[in-house]
């Protein structure tokens, strides 16, 4: 297959940088999801890997060869986009089938390629119909087979599954990574949804700001996030972030007057570190809700409480949060107070994230590894 790489590569619109001077060698043969909010640059370095795009500054590499004068269709790269621009008019075979007549091929090899490829996304039943007879999902696959047909070595997908309800996204999702399994073409998969991403990346680049923040295996990037904004980027129900400072002598983190105790593994870095501003962060599911109190507790009130079915998303009243922000606690089922009943919170020492206040960059000396 291919080797797909970007060096140095930026690019401005007007006074707008989109990308800005980022590098990276995506893996031959598998599956690489940018991710990141709207506006952080995606689609502008999907365009430019594409050719659709220029890039003001850096390179595109194929194979170790830079493609910077190589137009779009010679680069042996199939896009998918959000919008699946179907013709209209057209059925699905002849949709699959234009790519490859493009191409020259014999009528034959055409018609065996598009039914195989057909057959491998299940809509070879619809091969006569017309766009219009087919729902969102069927479009999109058609989409899809149209990208794959022609074998590239290299697919990109921009959003490809956003139009999708629900369910279906999720199935997609799963469809698409068996078949790039199957298939082993280098992908780049762009997508604002965090859960979308980490089920399908084998690598996952968290973009910020036309730049990476974090690059690297999703459930290490959801473990051990390198800053604030990955720690509230990746993970749903999103993570807690609480203001405070460490306090040395006690090795506690104090939040106002809430006092958080750490682990005394940690009490030396906390010696260090002592009255640095930083923000704590901690899973909704790593928070141990109880309803009584234990030595080091800390006392909240439940507010809201959202059945899950296997398990409880619990909104809790705290006062080491700002007025009006709740804490999330993803609770057991059985887990059931009362409407402002008083409930008791433990903050495992090894499931705390510390960032800088100030950069949001992740204190590496205060990580401990968790125990499970
Ligand atoms: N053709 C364009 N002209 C001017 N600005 C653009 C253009 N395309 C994208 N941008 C800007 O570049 C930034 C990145 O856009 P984009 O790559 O589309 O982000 P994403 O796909 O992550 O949502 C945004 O600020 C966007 O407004
Ligand atoms: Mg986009």
């Amino acid at each position: 297959m291919a080797e797909v790489a970007v060096e140095g590569i930026s690019k401005r619109f007007g006074t707008v940088t989109a990308v800005d001077n980022l590098s990276w060698r995506f893996d031959d043969g598998r599956l690489t999801v940018l991710v990141g909010p709207s506006g952080c640059g995606k689609t502008t370095l999907l365009r430019m890997i594409a050719g659709l795009e220029e890039a003001s500054d850096g390179q595109v590499l194929f194979d170790g060869k830079a493609v910077t004068t190589v137009p779009p269709w010679e680069r042996n790269a199939a896009m998918v986009f959000q919008s699946y621009a179907l013709y209209p008019h057209m059925t699905v075979f002849a949709n699959m089938a234009f790519p490859l007549q493009a191409r020259k091929l014999k009528k034959d090899e055409i018609r065996q390629q598009v039914e195989r490829t057909a057959q491998s996304l299940g809509i070879d039943h619809l091969l006569q119909r017309k766009p219009r007879e087919l729902s969102g999902g069927q479009m999109q696959r058609v989409a899809l087979g149209r990208a794959m047909v022609r074998q590239p070595e290299v697919y990109l997908m921009d959003e490809p599954l956003s139009n999708l309800d629900a369910q279906l996204r999720v199935e997609m999702r799963g469809e698409i990574k068996r078949l790039q399994r199957e298939l082993g073409v280098t992908t780049i998969y762009v997508t604002h949804d965090q859960a979308e991403a980490m089920t399908m990346a084998d690598t996952l680049l968290v973009l910020r700001d036309g730049k990476i923040e974090q690059a690297g295996d999703p459930e290490h990037i959801y473990r051990r996030p390198a800053s604030a904004f990955v720690a509230g980027f990746i993970g749903s129900p999103m993570i807690n972030l609480i203001d405070g400072r460490l306090e040395g002598e006690s090795a506690a983190f104090m939040a106002g007057a809430a006092r958080i105790p750490l682990s005394g593994e940690l009490r030396q870095a906390a010696m260090d570190q002592g009255g640095r501003p930083l923000l704590l962060g901690i899973r909704p599911e790593d928070v141990v809700v109880s309803q009584e109190s234990r030595p080091d507790s800390l006392p909240a009130r439940a507010v809201v409480r959202e059945p899950l079915g296997k398990e409880a998303l619990l909104l809790l009243a705290v006062d080491f949060l700002p007025a009006g922000s709740l804490l999330r606690a993803i609770t057991p089922p059985e887990l059931r107070p009362a409407p402002d009943e008083t409930v008791w919170l433990h903050f495992p020492p090894e499931r705390l994230h510390f960032f800088d206040a100030g950069s949001g960059v992740a204190v590496q000396s205060l990580r401990l590894e968790p125990k499970s």
